[in-house]
């Protein structure tokens, strides 16, 4: 380039940049007596590093609560590229969440649709997404839980924990427990081989998600979209074959079988196989990923919190004495575990996994005398919620017993918000429970456990632990289950 193009290019650059700014600031300021709150930080990054760092660190709270203490529970800031009001308040957020469609609608990052497809339940709209969201509520209920879900969890949990010694990585295994899982309810296929394979090339698409989506920038993003087309064809596959043998007759009880005749009855046609894996693919991320990491932090919280441990330790003792060490949970043991239900809700209180929904406003929005103006992002923080003190005493400690004669109850609807809600809450929050449940059951009455090192728990880009929690096992004798 020569010194000439050079001086033109860095000229427009720069002449750009700052008609850009002067846009955004005019916008602004006409609407500046009317937005919330809050500062948009610099040019172009906004406060986005201020955020990536903190959500780096065990304790990301400060972001949230400096903007609080400053601005009140609703404020502006600009992360990931875009202006956004963030609510720290429990009703904003029920409003954002029930006027999905309507006022609102789910937003996900590039990186997330593409590698998600755009048939995944995550990404539906309109009338398509009630439905497929009701399909695939009807088929993690109460009912197909308590008939067909629970025995199988049972059965991969013991399976899982059978090939424990030594030293475990807690997060890689209750990540193997969740996928197989997920894969056993979805279609069938009990863990072998190909759904080990199936697995890796998961979470090669699982670290695509939070990756710029430019193939020639990010080798990361560039091996999830590779291993998205491998799982694609995978799964295409089983579709297929499934396809076959229904013709001849054979059907199975899962959720594959649910696709191919539910949407039949409602539209006079099915869905195409390229729809079908798109909402296989989705499912499985949104069930293994957050499922696998409540149960490392369940045992994180009652590892440092030894008289929570000994009390669930009593809990499942006494179920095991009543059952003996091989006879399956039953739906009934399920329902007389009252303080694993406290430990639970508590688990999904203080560990967020999903820390908050992004939404665009569809239109411009009044709420609480300020205006969210159409076509910005909001963030419903459940996490800025969910530890506050305001709505939860001393918010901030494990304490499951504040559950007690209260578990699971609807009092706390507006405040307890894990799962999310209105027209998109988590169809899998049962199951997350029953889950977690019975793999608390199995290792508090299997295992005593210590942690191998010390580990950190970080919120960027996911809630994880960062050396997969290793904890060193030992194996209990079943007939004594109170014994440390
Ligand atoms: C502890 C475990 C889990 C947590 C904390 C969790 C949390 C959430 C949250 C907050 C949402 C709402 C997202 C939004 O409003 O945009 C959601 C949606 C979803 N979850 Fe879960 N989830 C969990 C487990 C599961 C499981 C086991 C499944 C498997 C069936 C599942 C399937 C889904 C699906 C398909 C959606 C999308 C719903 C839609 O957009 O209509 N989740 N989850």
């Amino acid at each position: 380039m020569d010194s000439m193009s050079l001086f033109l290019y860095l000229f427009l650059s720069v002449f750009t940049f700052f008609l850009l700014r002067a846009t955004a600031a005019a916008h602004i300021r006409r609407r500046k007596t009317r937005l919330p709150p809050g500062t948009l930080g610099l040019p172009f990054i906004g406060e986005t590093l201020q955020l990536i760092s903190a959500y780096k660190t065990e304790n990301p709270e400060p972001f949230i609560d400096d903007r609080v203490s400053k601005y009140g529970n609703i404020f502006t800031t600009h992360v990931f590229g875009e202006p956004t009001v963030f609510s720290a308040d429990p009703e904003t957020n029920r409003f954002i969440l029930q006027n999905e469609g309507r006022l609102f609608e789910s937003s996900y990052p590039g990186s997330i649709q593409n590698l998600l497809g755009r048939h995944s339940l995550l990404l539906m709209r309109g009338t398509l997404h009630k439905r497929m969201h009701s399909l695939t509520m009807s088929f993690a209920n109460s009912s197909i839980l308590k008939d067909h879900l629970l025995a199988d969890i049972d059965r991969l949990v013991r399976l899982n924990l059978d090939s424990w010694t030594g030293r475990v990585f807690l997060m890689e295994e209750a990540k193997k427990i969740t996928f197989n899982l997920t894969v056993k309810q979805l279609m069938s296929f009990d863990p072998c081989e190909w759904t080990e394979n199936l697995m890796k090339e998961y979470m090669l698409v699982i670290e695509g998600f939070f990756t710029i989506p430019l193939p020639f920038f990010s080798s990361t993003y560039r091996k999830a979209i590779q291993a998205r087309r491998k799982v694609a064809e995978a799964l295409g596959l089983v579709v297929r074959e499934r396809r076959k043998e229904r013709e001849g007759g054979e059907k199975k009880n899962d959720m594959l079988e649910a696709l191919f005749e539910g949407d039949g009855e409602v539209e006079g046609e099915g869905l195409s196989d390229e729809e079908i894996v798109d909402f296989m693919l989705a499912l499985l991320v949104a069930g293994y990923e957050t499922t696998s990491t409540i149960m490392t932090l369940a045992v994180k919280f009652l590892t440092e919190t030894p008289h929570a441990l000994s009390h669930l330790k009593e809990e499942h003792g006494e179920i095991m004495l009543r059952k003996g060490e091989v006879e399956s949970l039953q739906w009934e043991d399920y329902k007389s575990m009252p303080f694993t239900q406290c430990v639970v809700t508590e688990t999904l209180r203080i560990a967020n996994i999903i820390s908050g929904v992004f939404r665009r406003a569809m239109t411009d929005i009044n709420i609480k005398g300020y205006t969210i103006p159409k076509g910005w992002k909001v963030f419903a923080s459940f996490r800025a919620v969910h530890l506050d003190h305001e709505h939860f005493k001393d918010a901030r400690s494990f304490d499951p017993w504040r559950w007690q004669g209260n578990a699971g109850s609807t009092s706390s609807a507006n405040v307890f918000t894990p799962f999310g809600g209105g027209p998109r809450r988590c169809p899998g929050y049962e199951l997350a429970r029953v889950e977690l449940s019975v793999f608390l059951h199995h290792l508090v009455t299997r295992f005593s456990w210590v942690p191998a090192e010390p580990d950190k728990l970080v919120f960027f880009p996911t809630t994880r632990m960062q050396k997969r929690y290793p904890i060193i096992i030992q194996r209990r004798s079943l007939f004594d289950p109170c014994k440390e």
